[in-house]
């Protein structure tokens, strides 16, 4: 198995992360600081990250959260912040897939399943992002379109969503965005490039999963048929 599917498995973080982890020379091989990216694990190979040894969780766990704002979504932070790691209540470890922002809210998946959290951050993937954003200003219909159509992020052009405007106050509007990628800070910079930054942004929904009743800073147990779900899309 590579390097950074041995890491993943063992619930220490995503492929992804693993790589990077090998990039900053926090991972060792039989006590030798890993260089090669590509290496394959071999049998009795004792795998070391930052100094603690991993293997593979033979149990895989799948959790969502409801994160509360001001929690870190990563395993670890150079800050000491919070972090949506220990909101989990299980000694098996896990990881978040994807990212919320630091004072984003809401719908959280964490496991230490690597081969679904690969498949979930995939572009590819497919799956519907549901958020209940409050944005500086009065957003009108046209405005809405705006959105719908697709806006230069400065990177990059959205693709098409939809928006519901729900209600305004005399200083804000709340409505929701249903959006199909996942570009870094992706609706804070939609929201901005039409003039109304976010004021306050939860995500309630992945695809048919919604956050519910489940309180903020609470998990539950995914059950095996949203597991499967996930699995399938
Ligand atoms: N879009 C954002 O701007 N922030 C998030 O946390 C998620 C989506």
């Amino acid at each position: 198995m590579r390097i950074n599917q041995y890491i993943a498995s063992a619930g220490v973080c995503s492929r992804r992360k693993a790589d990077e982890l090998i990039e900053e020379k926090r991972v060792k091989v039989n006590g030798e600081v890993l260089t090669s990216p590509g290496y394959h694990v071999e049998d009795g190979d004792v795998v070391e990250v930052d100094g603690v040894n991993v293997e593979p969780a033979s149990k895989k766990v799948y959790y969502l959260l409801n994160k509360p704002t001001g929690y870190v979504t990563s395993t670890a932070d150079k800050e000491g912040r919070p972090l949506v790691t220990e909101l989990v209540p299980d000694s098996v470890r896990v990881f978040p897939v994807g990212r919320l922002d630091l004072n984003t809210s809401g719908l959280l998946i964490l496991t230490n399943d690597g081969d679904l959290s690969n498949k979930l951050m995939h572009p590819s993937h497919g799956f519907n992002k549901r958020y209940l954003v409050r944005a500086q200003g009065i957003i009108g219909r046209r405005e809405a379109e705006w959105l719908e159509k697709g806006v230069n992020i400065g990177d990059f052009v959205t693709s098409p969503a939809e928006v519901h405007l729900l209600k305004h106050d005399r200083n804000s509007t709340v409505c929701e965005i249903i959006i199909h990628e996942g570009k870094n800070r992706q609706v804070r910079r939609m929201f901005k490039a039409i003039g109304h930054p976010v004021l306050e942004l939860s995500r309630t929904g992945l695809g048919d999963l919604t956050i519910g009743k489940l309180a903020t800073g609470q998990c539950r147990k995914l059950s095996p048929a949203e597991v499967e779900y996930l699995k399938r899309v």
